[in-house]
């Protein structure tokens, strides 16, 4: 057996599961090299990357990035600048004033809206011809965010080719040509601050207004800030969310009784949501780097050496999940990993969950049927458990 985890060509077809079973058994706390520049430490147990997760000052999330290779001191200032690279204190200084506005009950005010561009973007649909779910799932995040913020809805077909663009260089899938993405996205950024600032009276009360006048450790943000702001939330919200539909759907089709057993209880969606996140969890991993000296599952890890915390592993712990490899939409309990843990914990946590159980509801009520037309095609990554295209037909 193949046991590199690195290696890209693994996940050609899907997450190597059974390697990282292997490994699970074998070598939980596990060293992977990298061709060409140092390697890394590999925790697969969901032990260890809940622990890990909540060791923010022993586990450095700014010190080299958030992905296992090297980045060049401009990368990793740019890197540092996002939350996902940020360390106590400024990380909590900077984390603070966003969280109600991502909380479940703010979050849950936002059904009527995300309900409504779900109707929209799945009416748009054409049954008469082959429909790619990842292209009609990528329609969603963008304006969902886009409807926090405020901005125009014609502003949000471009906003969604900049983010998806911008996403794809930050994973590190492909490079140079998507920097112009992020600028594009970021000058945009500051029209809409520059343009905010200039509105008489009272402020909207949106995710703009709270992060023009919030307080960020004791000061505001300026436009430059925003406008970063901006960019990571576009960013964290694209692929992930995009992963979890279009990756859901797959599943669905792969388990034809289950989807069955969706479409007769619509009372199951939520328990869905969950074994979806498990088990086509959107991110295998993210990177910290040692502070110190430490030593984890009997493994002794040096300061400076990075540890990846592989979610695709932990969600199939044999030792938390009965039968892990089974999908199974009424699993409970079902304490999946897929959005982090402690001081990075996603931000997003509560959008993404309503955002799947609107979709796959109204997918259900939208069309009779679904089924597959065509192989679909994998994102050709080592970061991002993600589909390319998944072909299907539809009947209304
Ligand atoms: C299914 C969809 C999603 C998945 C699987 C996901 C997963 C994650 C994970 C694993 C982390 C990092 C945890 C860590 O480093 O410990 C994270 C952080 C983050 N996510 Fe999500 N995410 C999703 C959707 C979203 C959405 C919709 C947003 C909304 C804007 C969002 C915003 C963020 C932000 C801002 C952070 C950084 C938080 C911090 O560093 O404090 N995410 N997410």
């Amino acid at each position: 057996m193949n046991l590199d985890i690195y290696d890209r060509s693994q996940y050609a077809d899907g997450a190597p599961h059974e390697v990282f079973a292997e490994l699970r058994r074998t070598s939980p706390v596990h060293w992977q090299d990298i061709p060409g520049q140092a390697g890394y430490w590999a925790l697969l147990s969901h032990a260890d990357v809940t622990w890990a997760s909540k060791q923010p000052e022993m586990l450095s999330s700014a010190e080299g990035g958030i992905t296992v290779e090297d980045m060049d001191a401009e990368g990793l200032k740019g890197m540092r600048q996002m939350l996902l690279g940020m360390d106590p204190p400024q990380h909590r200084a900077m984390r603070k004033p966003l969280v109600p506005e991502f909380s479940a009950k703010v979050i849950a005010g936002l059904e009527p809206m995300i309900g409504d561009l779900t109707r929209s973007v799945l009416g748009e649909v054409d049954e008469t011809s082959v429909v790619d779910v990842v292209e009609v799932a990528a329609q969603l995040p963008t304006r969902i965010v886009g409807g926090m913020l405020g901005l125009p809805p014609a502003d949000w077909d471009h906003l969604h080719h900049l983010a998806a663009a911008a996403a794809r260089s930050v994973n590190g899938d492909a490079e140079d040509a998507n920097n112009n993405a992020i600028a594009e996205l970021a000058v945009y950024a500051m029209g809409h601050a520059g343009a905010r600032r200039g509105l008489e009276g009272e402020p909207p009360p949106d995710l703009t207004s709270l992060m023009l006048h919030g307080n960020f450790g004791g000061k505001q943000l300026d436009d430059i800030e925003f406008a970063l702001l901006f960019v990571q939330l576009f960013i964290a919200a694209n692929d992930t969310t995009v992963g979890m539909l279009a990756g859901g759907v797959s599943e669905l089709l792969n388990h034809p009784n289950q989807l069955a057993d969706l479409r007769a209880d619509r009372g199951l969606i939520p328990s869905a949501v969950e074994e979806i996140l498990r088990y086509a969890n959107p991110l295998h991993y993210f990177r910290r780097t040692a502070m110190a000296d430490l030593e984890i599952g009997g493994q002794q890890i040096r300061a400076g050496q990075k540890v990846a915390l592989y979610y695709t592993s932990a969600n199939r712990d044999e030792s938390v999940f009965v039968d892990p490899q089974r999908f199974d939409i009424r699993r409970s309990p079902n304490p999946q990993i897929s959005f982090g843990m402690g001081e990075h914990y996603c931000l997003g946590v509560h959008l993404a969950r309503l955002e799947g159980r609107i979709f796959f509801a109204e997918l259900l009520n939208a069309f009779s049927s679904i089924e597959r037309d065509g192989a679909p095609r994998r994102t050709a990554s080592n970061f991002n458990n993600g589909l390319d295209s998944l072909p299907v037909r539809v009947r209304r």
